[in-house]
C-alpha cells in the first residue's frame, strides 16, 4: 500500500496484532484463542468462554467454579444504577439505558481517583472490572425490558448458572433446557469477532490510557448502529414488515427497487457466508420446534434464498439471532443489549490486550478542505 493511499472505512487495513480471535473468511472459520467457535458453542457454558477470552485457556473445573461464584456475587445492581435507569424516559432506547448504566457503574467504581494517570488501573483491577460488568449486564438488560413492560424486577437465583439466570431475570420463569441451550449458544457466538467497529472503538479509547468503563461505553455506542450490532433489531423490524413467507417476493422487489439495505445480510469480512450462521440457525431451528412456529422458519428460509439468489449476499449472525430472541420472548429493542451482554467478554479481552502492549491509536487524514486563507480576508458584513 502506498503511504498516502486512503483506505476508506479502514477496509483491509491490519491495525495491530491480537491473540484473542482469528477470523478467516477463506476457510469460513472463527477461532477464539485457537478454538473453533462452533465447537465452543456446542460444548461450553458461556462462562467458560468468557474465561477463555480473558485468560487464553479454557478453565479447569476449579477455575470455572471460582468464576461462577464471583459472577453470582456481582449479579445485583447497585441502587444508583437502578435509579439512573428509572430516571430515563420509558421510551428511551434500551441501548441508551445500557450505556448509561455502565457509565454509572464506572463512575462508582473509579470514584476517588484524583489523578487521571491512575484511571487506567492495574491488570488485576481490570480483570475484576471485566468480570463485574459481565455479571451485572444480565440484570441491566432484564431490568430494562421488565421496566418497559411495567413489571417489577426479579432477584437472581443462586441455583442457576449464567444463561438460565439471565432468562429468569428477564421473564421470572425457569426456562426450559432447549431455550437455555439456544440462548447460551447465541451468547458464545456473539462474544468476539476481532477488530469489528465496537471492539476497535474500545481499543482506541483504551489506547489513550482512559479507563475500562469509558472504553466499554464507547463500544456500546458503536454497537448500537444498524450497520453493526443494531442489525439484529433491524432484522426483526423487517420480519414484522414482511409478515409471512408468501409476501417475501413482493416485499423484496420493492425494497431492492428502493435500494434498501437488507438487514442481517452482508459482512465486511465474510463475503461467502458468516461462519457463525449455521450454528445459530440450528439454535433457531430448535426454538422453532420448541415453540411450534414453523412460520418463522418459512419466512427466514424464503427471504434468505430469495435474497441470496438475487444479490449473492449471505446472512450474517444477526439474521438468525433476531428471530431466535423474538421466539424466546425478548422485545425487539432488547436484542442489541443482549449482544452487549455477550460482547462485553470480547471487548474487555481486547481492552486488557491493548493495555498490555499499548500504542496510542492515532491515524492520519488526507486534508480536502480549503487552501490556507487568512482572517484579514474574512468580511462578516458581506
Ligand atoms: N442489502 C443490500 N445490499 C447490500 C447489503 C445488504 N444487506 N450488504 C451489502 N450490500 C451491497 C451494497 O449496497 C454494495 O452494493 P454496490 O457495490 O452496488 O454499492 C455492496 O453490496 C457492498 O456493500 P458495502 O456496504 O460497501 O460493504 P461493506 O463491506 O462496507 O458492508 C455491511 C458490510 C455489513 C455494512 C453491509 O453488508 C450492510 O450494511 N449489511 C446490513 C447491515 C447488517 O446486517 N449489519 C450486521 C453486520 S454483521 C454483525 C456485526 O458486525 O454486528
Amino acid at each position: 500500500m502506498a503511504d498516502n493511499e486512503i483506505k476508506k472505512g479502514l477496509a483491509g487495513v491490519i491495525a495491530d496484532e491480537t491473540a484473542v480471535s482469528k477470523v478467516n473468511p477463506e476457510t469460513n472459520s472463527l477461532l477464539y484463542r485457537g478454538y473453533p467457535v462452533q465447537e465452543l458453542a456446542a460444548t461450553q457454558p458461556f462462562e467458560a468462554v468468557a474465561y477463555l477470552l480473558w485468560h487464553g485457556e479454557l478453565p479447569s473445573a476449579a477455575e470455572l467454579a471460582q468464576l461462577r461464584a464471583t459472577e453470582r456475587e456481582h449479579r445485583a445492581l447497585a441502587p444508583e444504577v437502578k435509579d439512573a435507569i428509572d430516571r430515563l424516559p420509558l421510551d428511551s432506547h434500551p441501548m441508551d439505558e445500557v450505556r448509561t448504566a455502565v457509565s454509572v457503574i464506572g463512575a462508582i467504581e473509579t470514584a476517588g481517583i484524583s489523578n487521571v494517570l491512575d484511571a487506567v488501573g492495574t491488570p488485576e483491577e481490570n480483570l475484576r472490572r471485566s468480570l463485574q460488568l459481565f455479571a451485572a449486564l444480565p440484570a441491566i438488560v432484564s431490568y430494562g425490558q421488565r421496566r418497559r413492560r411495567g413489571l417489577e424486577a426479579v432477584e437472581s437465583r443462586d441455583d442457576l448458572d449464567y444463561a438460565a439466570n439471565f432468562l429468569w431475570l428477564t421473564f421470572g420463569e425457569e426456562p426450559g433446557a432447549v431455550v437455555v441451550d439456544a440462548f447460551n449458544r447465541s451468547m458464545i457466538l456473539y462474544a468476539e469477532h476481532s477488530f469489528n467497529a465496537s471492539t476497535f472503538t474500545a481499543r482506541v479509547i483504551t489506547s489513550t490510557l482512559s479507563d475500562l468503563y469509558s472504553a466499554v461505553v464507547g463500544a456500546i455506542g458503536a454497537l448500537k448502529g444498524p450497520l453493526h450490532g443494531g442489525a439484529n433489531e433491524a432484522v426483526m423490524h423487517i420480519f414484522d414488515e414482511i409478515g409471512s413467507a408468501d409476501q417475501v417476493e413482493g416485499w423484496l422487489d420493492t425494497a431492492l427497487a428502493e435500494k434498501r439495505k437488507i438487514m442481517g445480510f452482508g459482512h465486511r469480512v465474510y463475503k461467502r457466508g458468516d461462519s457463525r450462521v449455521p450454528t445459530m440457525k440450528a439454535a433457531l431451528d430448535s426454538l422453532v420446534a420448541h415453540y411450534d412456529r414453523p412460520d418463522v422458519a418459512k419466512l427466514y428460509e424464503t427471504l434468505e434464498s430469495e435474497f441470496v439468489s438475487r444479490k449473492g449476499i449471505y446472512p450474517n449472525l444477526d439474521y438468525p439471532s433476531g428471530p431466535a430472541y423474538n421466539l424466546i420472548g425478548y422485545d425487539t429493542l432488547t436484542f442489541t443489549p443482549l449482544f452487549v451482554a455477550s460482547r462485553i467478554t470480547g471487548w474487555t479481552a481486547h481492552i486488557l490486550e491493548q493495555q498490555a502492549s499499548n500504542a496510542l491509536i492515532r491515524p492520519l487524514s488526507a486534508y480536502n478542505g480549503p487552501d490556507e486563507r487568512h482572517i484579514e480576508e474574512y468580511e462578516p458584513d458581506t
